[in-house]
């Protein structure tokens, strides 16, 4: 093997220990699996049916990443049951722009949110009435 190669190779095995290192770095015993919520989340006894609708919408298109109750989802996206989130926060506009540009990560290290498609204005109400409604219940005012 000549030297060039050889230090190609070296690079290689370096970059592919070095991604093994960052990606692995949360795992080990009693760390959370990829994939589990990231907050515990009370549900209401209730939801209002504005709410019930944006529900649905936030299970099809939004929990995904954001998880199931927004409970956030190793891995893959953050809770929106959290303080970071709370309107005066992160108001409704906030909510409205995510979903049409899209975000650039800031709060957390998942990466960048895709813009999402095929959601109407109303829609989008629908489901921050449902995520407002969740976080009230959970003290997130
Ligand atoms: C492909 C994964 C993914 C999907 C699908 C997704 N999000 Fe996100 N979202 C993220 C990530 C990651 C962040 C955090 C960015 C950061 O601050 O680091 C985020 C942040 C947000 C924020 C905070 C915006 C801000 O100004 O900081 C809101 C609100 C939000 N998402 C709402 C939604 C809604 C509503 C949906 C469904 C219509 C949705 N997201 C779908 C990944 C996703």
């Amino acid at each position: 093997m000549n030297k060039t190669l050889m230090i190609g190779v070296l690079a290689a095995v370096l970059a592919g220990v070095a991604y093994y290192v960052t990606q692995t770095g949360e795992s080990g015993p009693g760390a959370p699996a990829q994939g589990a919520a990231m907050v515990e989340v009370t549900l209401p006894e209730e939801l209002s049916q504005r709410a019930q609708v944006g529900e649905k919408a936030f299970n099809a298109v939004c929990a995904d990443c954001h998880g199931q109750n927004a409970a956030g989802k190793m891995g893959n996206g953050p809770p929106l049951i959290h303080k970071i989130y709370e309107p005066s926060h992160h108001g409704d506009m906030a909510f409205h722009m995510a979903v049409q540009n899209g975000v650039r990560a800031h709060h957390w290290r998942f990466g960048n949110m895709p813009a999402q498609e095929g959601l109407t204005r109303a829609d989008v109400e629908s489901i921050i009435a449902y995520v407002r409604e969740v976080q009230r219940v959970n003290g997130i005012n």
